[in-house]
């Protein structure tokens, strides 16, 4: 088949109804292959390609994974035209303003909010988890007390397999269950922790009668000389911030956890993946790179020099918080976040806060621009975490920690749905090969430094390339 004439071609769905399958076309003739339509029962369904290299032995290219849906999947929804973001069917801000974050990870790990036994259990099952075995301590000496708390984290939560051989076999679902627990209730402890160690401070060990959020602020913020008063603005706002970021369906970093998890790796294993590919700086790292942004920016004075900046295509230059693969209109986690904004910082006396009011300045100046309006480029909801997280005293280096406290939940219910899922083969993408084609082994006094030369010039082609069919 002639690349350039395969085609997907609408077909065999009755009048009025929706199409069941298409069939590809190739070098103008009717391939014979149907590919089945599979229903989603909101958003773009999909078109089944699963036979594709098997009876055409041509793949699909998707870089990026821009077209593919992945899996099948039943706990997050994203209308990224509309701006919506759904936990099991419920909005994200009846989620943020009426449920506490445990609520929410028992719906997005079990598919329904708890009735009130079942939260008490749930609460109880997390609580007695948040403990770590005292040896984890002495993983943190090892580290020096300028390392960035990402990089404890997940080695930390990768070491955690080595304490509980008891819980990683995933086709138990009893193992399962109690991994889950451990993970939801430890990754606060040790992201604390981190803190803690660069402080040079003592570790705060978790209180039972505290809730989730309440102990968390607690650990990080209590020393053992004096009582440390929670100040319940603090702990709304963490619940709510935790919330927004619990999941956000295929994502790179939940991407990453299915994929890791595919191999049968052990749940604590799949999550320190998850946070590894949280911390760059474009996906979860962009909290802590937008605040940094705006204290370069400094004043309103500059945010002229920042637009064109980010406008020009020869400087490497982004807004921090701005932009979204799915989201094309605002992301509906920034408006619920500007709003706690608003709230923590009046609470906190900075109402007028220089930098909240740089960021409602670069806001307003971006979505007014031809450049940001042409792409649909809204603020995220890491343009405004980052600033409420600095509003409670969380020191920039610990704000994707949160995002990763936050997320575990997440990257737990979709590994659970993977291994559950009876379609589940470990991933292994295929590739469009673009390198050398077969040559012969060249002695090593027969080689000429040609090659060399070649490699640093990417545009000139290598020895053996192959040429690109229909370029
Ligand atoms: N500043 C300036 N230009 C931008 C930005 C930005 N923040 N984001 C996208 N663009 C431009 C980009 O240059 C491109 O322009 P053109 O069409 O002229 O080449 C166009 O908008 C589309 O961008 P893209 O890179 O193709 O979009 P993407 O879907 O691959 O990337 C993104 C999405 C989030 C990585 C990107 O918008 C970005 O780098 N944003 C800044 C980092 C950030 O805030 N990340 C947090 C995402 S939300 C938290 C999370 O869930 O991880």
């Amino acid at each position: 088949m002639d690349q350039q004439n395969v085609r997907v071609h609408y077909g065999d769905g009755a009048a009025g109804e929706a199409p069941k399958l298409y069939r590809l076309i190739g070098e103008g003739k009717d391939s014979g292959l149907e590919l089945p339509v599979l229903q989603a029962t909101m958003g773009p369904d999909a078109i089944d390609v699963r036979q594709v290299l098997a009876k055409t032995h041509y793949c699909t290219f998707d870089p990026a994974f821009t077209s593919t849906a992945s899996c099948r999947s039943k706990i997050t929804y994203v209308d990224g035209d509309q701006g919506i973001l759904l936990y099991r069917g419920y909005p994200i801000e009846d989620l943020a303003e009426r449920s506490s974050f445990l609520e929410v990870c028992h719906l997005l790990l079990f598919g329904e909010l708890p009735a009130a036994d079942e939260l008490t259990q749930f609460q109880h099952d997390i609580t007695y988890h948040t403990m770590v075995h005292e040896q984890i301590q002495r993983f943190y000496s090892g580290f020096p007390h300028s390392a960035h708390p990402m990089a404890i984290l997940l080695g930390v939560v990768g070491a955690l397999s080595a304490f509980y051989p008891d819980s990683t076999d995933v086709f138990d679902p009893q193992q399962r269950l109690i991994s889950i627990h451990r993970l939801i209730a430890k990754v606060p402890t040790l992201a604390a922790m981190a803190h803690k160690y660069s402080l040079g401070q003592p570790f705060v060990y978790p209180r039972n009668d505290l809730d989730y959020s309440a102990n968390f602020v607690n650990m990080m913020f209590a020393v053992p000389a004096e009582p440390y008063p929670i100040k319940a603005v603090f702990a709304k706002a963490i619940n709510a911030l935790l919330i927004v970021q619990a999941d956000h369906e295929q994502n790179a970093s939940t991407s990453t956890v299915r994929i890791v998890g595919s191999s049968r790796a052990n749940p604590f294993a799949c999550v320190a993946a998850g946070i590894s590919s949280l911390w760059g700086p474009i996906h979860g790292g962009a909290n802590e790179a937008a605040v940094s942004m705006l204290k370069e920016i400094g004043t309103k004075a500059n945010i002229p020099d920042v637009i064109r900046r980010a406008k020009d295509k020869n400087d490497p230059f982004r807004l921090m918080g701005f932009g979204h693969r799915i989201y094309k209109s605002y992301d509906p986690r920034a408006k619920v976040m500007r709003k706690i904004c608003n709230e923590v910082l009046t609470e906190v006396g900075l109402a007028h806060d220089p930098l909240f009011e740089l960021a409602l300045e670069l806001e307003k100046i971006a979505l007014e621009d031809d450049y940001f309006v042409e792409r649909k480029l809204y603020p995220n909801v890491d343009f405004y975490s980052g600033l409420i997280m600095r509003a409670l005293g969380i020191p920039l280096k610990m704000f994707t920690a949160l995002f990763a406290i936050a997320r575990t939940p997440g990257w737990l219910a979709q590994w659970k749905e993977m291994i559950e899922d009876p379609d589940q083969r470990i991933s292994r993408p295929r590739q469009l090969y673009v390198g050398p084609v077969r040559r012969s082994f060249v002695a090593l006094n027969e080689r000429k430094s040609e090659s060399a030369s070649a490699r640093d010039n990417p545009s000139k082609p290598m020895p053996g390339e192959a040429m690109i069919v229909g370029s």
